[in-house]
């Protein structure tokens, strides 16, 4: 599964290599990419923000809210724990996980 806006800029990268002119296919998705995953976050200067680009952004970009579904954020935010646990990092705190969730929630698409 993969929704986020980053993801997609890379999966455009390889269909447009396939086209077999190299060097105008890596111009477009790279300018796409920066402008994707550099996008400030809804609310960015809010507690719920903050929470979450420093929990989540450890490892990967802090995904923009409004690319999942409340559910999924629910799956994900989970699934992050198995991730945490193989990096040597404890589980989320349950009072970061509980603003982290409202967050998402509250900026989901
Ligand atoms: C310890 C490192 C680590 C932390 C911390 C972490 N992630 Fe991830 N995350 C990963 C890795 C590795 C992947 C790619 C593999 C995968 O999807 O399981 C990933 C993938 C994802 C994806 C993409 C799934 C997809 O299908 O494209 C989302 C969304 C995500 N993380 C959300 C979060 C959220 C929300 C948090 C905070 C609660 C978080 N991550 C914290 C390691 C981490």
């Amino acid at each position: 599964m993969s929704t986020s806006a980053c993801h997609a800029g890379r999966s455009s990268r390889r269909a447009l290599r396939v086209g077999g002119r190299r060097a105008a296919a890596w111009a477009i998705p790279i300018a796409f990419l920066s402008a994707a995953c550099t996008r400030p976050l809804p609310d960015a200067d809010g507690p719920g923000a903050r929470v979450y680009a420093a929990q989540c952004g450890i490892c990967h970009v802090a995904y923009q809210p409004g690319l999942m579904t409340p559910a999924m954020w629910e799956i994900q935010v989970a699934r992050m724990d198995e991730h945490r646990s193989r990096r040597g990092l404890p589980p989320l705190a349950d009072a970061d996980r509980r603003v982290i969730l409202e967050y998402l929630k509250a900026h989901a698409g």
